[in-house]
């Protein structure tokens, strides 16, 4: 449509504030403006400027151009918001100039119906005009919402509407809570379709089963979990801290890194993470799974892990080894980050000689507030402060500082990327 707003090319104003959906009250007749020509002038009159800028845009099912009554005929539509007397004889004399006929404007009635009718459309129609739809994300075949507390009442008819509008969306669920969970799943309320919550989708060329009750996805942090994968090679060794059903974790491991130790203190994420693994045919060997509190895997498999890999691991391309330790857990991952002080320092094995070819290196996901309006530097500045702060290192310098999205008005995440001395991580040797 040349005005997509306009009254005509929206379902009628009766379905206004409906909270039960009546598909019938959809049904709506509108009068196009028409043209019937014979079949075999179509190809010539239909590249016709005048005519392209003065048709219908196609609406669901409804198109400028379709057969007309007659087997050697089609039918033309005009769009009747714009058109007017100048233009129809414009289009009359461009026709008769092509093809040589006496074209006609007559009205052509088509009735609409609930199925000609997009998402869009529908949900604009149905909410009260004060009110946005918030939108919604996928998951699998899950349609995700999460509805402000005025949108509530049309909940139902917002789900059906999904439900039957959505080709993937075959479960359409509201979050019910505003409240994080230590697992960060959430509880959600079915609005339409199957109670089913396992289900599959792609990432990266990855395929992720995943019960979504039960573990964290979030399908907007695609490109953040491809950004970080893409600096990891092949004399890369990463400890994915908070690693859910594995979106940093098994991309790592399929790109050859030396070794992948992912960990989840939920059962369920890490359930998902080995079937995830037999899925994509990673190789078994290739990544280890813990499913312990970020605390322990840090003091428990991180610290013996940098001792056997920095000690005996020469790699094939190169002598020294690149430790990743990726935390994903915004609200609270830096306040595991003290763990790192002193985490070598009861190896006897371990001395600065062997470390000095080594590097370690941090990629810290956190929020960061704001509590007025400030330039976004302000975020970036604050996240390095933080990061300084919790550490207890004063003038660590960063590798990068990554806005990685914006969450709420004043609340951004940020990845920071820093590597830590290893004389952090031996702080306290010889006196533990
Ligand atoms: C924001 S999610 C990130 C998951 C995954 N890295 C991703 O990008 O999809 C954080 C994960 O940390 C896990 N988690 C929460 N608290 C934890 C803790 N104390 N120790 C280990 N894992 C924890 C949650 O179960 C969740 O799967």
């Amino acid at each position: 449509m040349n005005d997509k707003n306009h009254i005509l090319f929206a379902p009628p104003e009766e379905v206004r504030g409906m909270t039960k959906l009546d598909r019938e009250k959809f049904r709506k007749t509108v009068t196009f403006p028409s043209i019937t020509i014979p079949k075999k002038f179509i190809g010539k009159i239909v590249g016709l400027k005048v005519i392209k800028n003065a048709t219908i845009d196609k609406l669901n099912k409804i198109k400028p151009i379709s057969d007309g009554k007659l087997p050697d005929e089609k039918l033309i539509l005009f769009d009747p918001t714009t058109i007017n007397d100048d233009k129809k004889s414009e289009i009359c004399a461009a026709i008769n100039n092509v093809a040589g006929i006496q074209a006609e404007f007559e009205p052509t009635k088509v009735e609409l119906t609930y199925d000609h009718w997009d998402v869009k459309r529908c949900i604009q129609a149905v909410l009260p005009e004060e009110l946005e739809f918030s939108g919604y994300s996928q998951v699998g075949h899950i349609a995700h919402l999460n509805l402000r507390e005025e949108l509530l009442p049309y909940k139902n008819v917002l789900g059906e509407i999904l439900l039957d509008k959505v080709s993937w969306a075959k479960t359409i669920v509201n979050k019910t809570d505003s409240i994080a969970t230590e697992f960060r799943s959430f509880d959600m309320e079915l609005l339409a379709g199957k109670d089913e919550f396992v289900t599959k989708m792609s990432e990266q060329g990855l395929t992720y089963k995943l019960d979504f009750k039960k573990v964290f996805w979030n399908s907007r942090l695609g490109t953040e979990h491809g950004r970080i994968v893409q600096k990891l090679d092949s004399s890369s060794v990463i400890f994915d801290i908070f690693a859910g059903v594995g979106p940093f974790a098994l991309p790592a491991a399929k790109k050859g890194v030396v070794k992948v130790f992912a960990n989840d203190k939920n059962p369920n994420s890490t359930f998902y993470m080995e079937e995830n693994v037999k899925l994509n045919h990673i190789k078994k060997e290739s990544i280890e799974i813990y499913t312990l509190d970020a605390t322990d895997f840090i003091t428990q498999v991180i610290g013996s892990n940098i001792v056997k890999y920095a000690t005996s691991i020469c790699t094939a391309s190169s002598k020294s080894l690149s430790f990743h330790s990726i935390m994903n857990l915004p609200a609270i991952a830096i306040e595991f980050l003290y763990n790192f002080r002193g985490l070598l320092s009861s190896s006897s094995e371990i001395t600065m000689e062997i470390l000095k070819p080594h590097k370690f290196i941090v990629h810290c996901h956190m929020f960061v507030k704001a509590y007025e309006d400030v330039p976004q530097q302000w975020y970036a500045n604050e996240a390095m402060r933080l990061i300084r702060e919790k550490l207890k290192l004063w003038h660590l310098e960063m590798d990068e500082v990554y806005n990685v999205r914006k969450v709420a008005g004043r609340k951004e995440m940020y990845c920071v990327t820093f590597t830590l001395p290893w004389e952090y991580l031996l702080e306290g040797y010889g006196n533990k």
